[in-house]
């Protein structure tokens, strides 16, 4: 027990049929989730993270049950999701990025109005959790227009509000603030946060932006290639990957590259600007007040490192050893055909 979303040895194999000559075609397997084992408790907050075609959405439609999994064992809330899908529906909520659950042509309060009969949401609790939604995702004016005509942000936060009308217990957002501005991103963030501190719902989180993470994930987990290769707190994946930090500094003028110690060294220098790299695992503070110290400083930044930049270090001081060889798409044997 304690466990809310529990995977056990996992995987999700593809065929995909490609076509290699004139007439002749093969089957290539591949190993989208390559014997994946993790358990989610309730209430936790989770990033999931990867390169891309690492596996992040297959592993999110199989915990949905849109995908029957190959092998292994899957459950949410005691549920095997592909055997079950209608019934875990009700307990869960998804956002897909990438596409919408909301009807194109209707105006917004009408996808929600069709949600509030699919889910047979009580009368009292739909208007309670519609009202809080909409103030809370700035939604207001946004209900009487029609899905097509809403911007990118607009339409993501009406997403999010179509996934919650039900209380879900658990919500799997699959990148959830992709091609938002940082304004948007920022009023996504805020409300994850709120949601999970007030309603202690469990949410499962997969984005390229590192900024979503830090900001609302104590725990990551790393899929690379189909396998789950780290799992723990963020500040630990820094230090597995040997993640650096970036410190901009404006000088008043050009000046020779800056002596700033023992962990942070000068990458670039262009007239008064220059570039040092730190340790990601350390406070930019002391830097900073060595260097206010010493140098006549006008303006600074801190830059983090992007997710990929951190992973693909990360594996690469793994060594190949934790990557299976020859790579998980093979060719299936007496498959071809002519
Ligand atoms: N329906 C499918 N049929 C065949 N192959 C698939 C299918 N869905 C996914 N794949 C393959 O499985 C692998 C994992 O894909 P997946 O979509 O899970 O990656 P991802 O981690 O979500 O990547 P991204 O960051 O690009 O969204 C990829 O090699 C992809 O081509
Ligand atoms: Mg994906």
């Amino acid at each position: 027990m304690g466990a809310f979303i529990e995977l056990d040895r996992v995987e999700k194999v593809f065929d995909v049929r490609k076509r290699t000559g004139f007439l002749k075609r093969e089957v290539r397997r591949v190993r989208a989730v390559d014997s994946i084992s993790f358990t989610v408790a309730r209430g936790e907050m989770v990033g999931y993270i990867g390169p891309n075609g690492a596996g992040k959405s297959t592993t999110i439609k199989m915990l949905t049950g849109i995908l029957t999994p190959s092998g292994g064992r899957l459950r949410v809330a005691g549920i095997d999701p592909s055997r079950e899908r209608m019934r875990l529906a009700h307990r869960i909520g998804v956002v897909f990025g990438q596409r919408t659950t909301l009807w194109w042509d209707l105006p917004l309060i009408d996808s929600y109005r069709l949600m509030h009969r699919m889910y047979r949401i009580p009368d009292a609790r739909y208007r309670e959790n519609l009202d809080r939604l909409v103030e809370l995702l700035g939604l207001g004016a946004l209900l009487d227009v029609p899905v097509r005509q809403l911007s990118l942000g607009q339409r993501m936060r009406g997403d999010i509000a179509a996934a919650l009308l039900h209380d879900p217990e658990v919500l799997y957002l699959d990148e959830p603030t992709i091609g938002l501005d940082v304004v948007s991103k920022a009023r996504v963030r805020e409300f994850l946060r709120e949601l999970n501190a007030e309603r202690g719902t469990t949410v499962l989180l997969t984005t390229h932006d590192l900024q979503d993470i830090e900001q609302l994930c104590s725990r990551v987990m790393v899929i690379d290639h189909g396998r789950l290769v780290y799992d723990g707190a963020l500040a630990g994946l820094h230090e597995a990957g040997g993640g650096e930090r970036t410190l901009v500094v404006d000088l008043a003028r050009e000046l020779p590259p800056i002596e700033a110690g023992p962990t942070a060294r000068v990458v670039k220098v262009d007239g008064p600007r220059q570039w040092l790299a730190f340790p990601a695992s350390e406070s930019a503070a002391p830097l900073v007040a060595r260097i206010a110290a010493e140098y006549p400083l006008v303006d600074l930044s801190v830059r983090e490192p992007d997710i990929e930049a951190v992973i693909a270090k990360m594996l690469s001081s793994m060594g190949d050893a934790s990557v299976p060889a020859p790579g998980r798409e093979t060719v299936v044997p007496g498959a071809q055909s002519s």
